[in-house]
């Protein structure tokens, strides 16, 4: 029998994708990412295991991957400044190859010959999963029944699982499609589809209400090294739980939301929200601290990459060899990147407010319009006559 690694979420298209995958003579092994989504707060993982084998899997493998989420994705995406058209900080997208890695992975531990999914043929996850397994293993056949199935609604679905006992839980219908991991929560449909209208506050999971603040501000240190947050508050603390950790104080003040009409790779608009507390803080912090110690030239050099990298990250090009070139770059401009930024947060907003660096590049005695001034001003004429020149007719 031919076998297949299916990434299972639980939910239930995956759960009906198991039986599909079965009637179609495959043996179905399901794999389970922990990326930090919260696994075992609303159900337990025996709950999900045992509902995908009653489905018809044959074995289940559920892993926690949060500590090489953040360490080998998210970082190298932090240092790189990847923010994708100025909103969007990546979480979901940064997820994926993640997900296909390990999905190749367990098909040749398995001795598989396909892997499958659950997302449909018109968001990206697709494409991230697919190319991204397609250059780690081109020889494995990929299914996307979704795609392709009969089932036209929901409601089919529901129908599907109840004549096969999957058992399913459809009493808590979900208004949104939501896609959570610890860099962040990506959510849309529902009333999120009316351009027109304010998301809804139901609509957010882990950030408070900005209005619903307290009306003093909250001070927070994150200190860095070589581009790496490492201490809050002067306390190390592991990647994981210093996010875990930001995103409790920054969804508390309200910090991160995002409300994006974004370009899709398959050339879709789409409406979406997020909500990353953590990702937010330290992409701020991270650039401000970059803004300190980096010259002016591999600054404005590393915006223009910042744009390109979050570009390939989106567009599911993570283990292509330009990211891989571009990673090369990003890590020989974080050498210098160690020191501490103070951030403010404050109704929904994070403002750094305070910086230090042993690596600063800043000159008080430049800068200052006071008497310790060492700026020989006569020089600028010169600088200037010499900067103008080309442009005098
Ligand atoms: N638009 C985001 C992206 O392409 C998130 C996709 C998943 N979102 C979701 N709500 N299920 O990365």
């Amino acid at each position: 029998m031919k076998k297949v690694i299916l990434a299972y979420s639980g939910g239930l298209d995956t759960s009906c994708i198991i039986r599909w995958l079965k009637d179609k003579g495959y043996e179905v092994i399901c794999f389970m990412a922990d990326l930090g989504q919260g696994l075992g707060q609303g159900e337990n993982l025996e709950a999900i295991e045992s509902r995908a084998l009653a489905a018809g899997a044959s074995k289940v493998y559920i892993k926690d991957l949060q500590d090489e989420f953040v360490e080998e994705f998210v970082l190298p995406a932090l240092a790189a400044n990847a923010v994708y058209e100025g909103k969007y900080l990546l979480a979901t997208a940064l997820g994926r190859p993640l997900i296909a890695k390990y999905l190749v992975q367990i098909a040749h531990k398995e001795k598989a010959t396909a892997i499958a999914h659950g997302c449909t043929g018109k968001g990206n996850d697709q494409v991230r999963i697919e190319v991204a397994a397609g250059i780690l293993d081109a020889s494995l056949e990929i299914i996307a029944p979704v795609r392709s199935w009969e089932f036209k609604s929901r409601e089919e679905e529901i129908e599907y699982a109840k004549t096969h006992s999957i058992p399913i839980d459809v009493t808590k219908k979900k208004p949104y499609s939501i896609d959570r991991n610890i860099w962040g929560i990506s959510i849309e449909a529902g009333v999120l589809e009316d351009l027109t209208q304010e998301p809804p506050e139901d609509a957010y999971m882990i950030t408070k209400s900005p209005t619903a603040q307290a009306s003093y501000p909250k001070y927070i240190e994150v200190y860095f090294e070589k581009g790496v947050p490492k201490k809050i508050d002067g306390k190390t603390c592991k990647l994981k739980s210093l996010i875990s950790h930001l995103n409790e104080v920054g969804g508390f003040y309200g910090v991160g939301r995002s409300d994006m009409l974004e370009n899709r790779l398959v050339g879709i608009k789409s409406r979406e929200i997020y909500e990353a507390p953590a990702a937010t803080i330290l992409h701020i912090a991270h650039k401000e601290l970059e803004a300190l110690v980096l010259d002016r030239e591999l600054a404005h050099f590393k915006d223009i990459i910042s744009l390109k990298y979050a570009e390939l990250v989106y567009n599911g090009l993570w283990f292509s060899p330009l990211k891989e070139a571009l990673d090369a770059f990003v890590k020989s401009t974080q050498k210098h990147v160690t020191g501490s930024i103070r951030l403010k947060l404050f109704k929904g907003n994070c403002l750094a407010v305070g910086r230090k660096s042993t690596h600063s590049l800043y000159k008080k005695e430049l800068s200052t319009y006071g008497k310790e001034d060492k700026f020989d001003q006569k020089l600028a004429e010169g600088f200037i006559k010499i900067w103008g020149m080309p442009y005098r007719r």
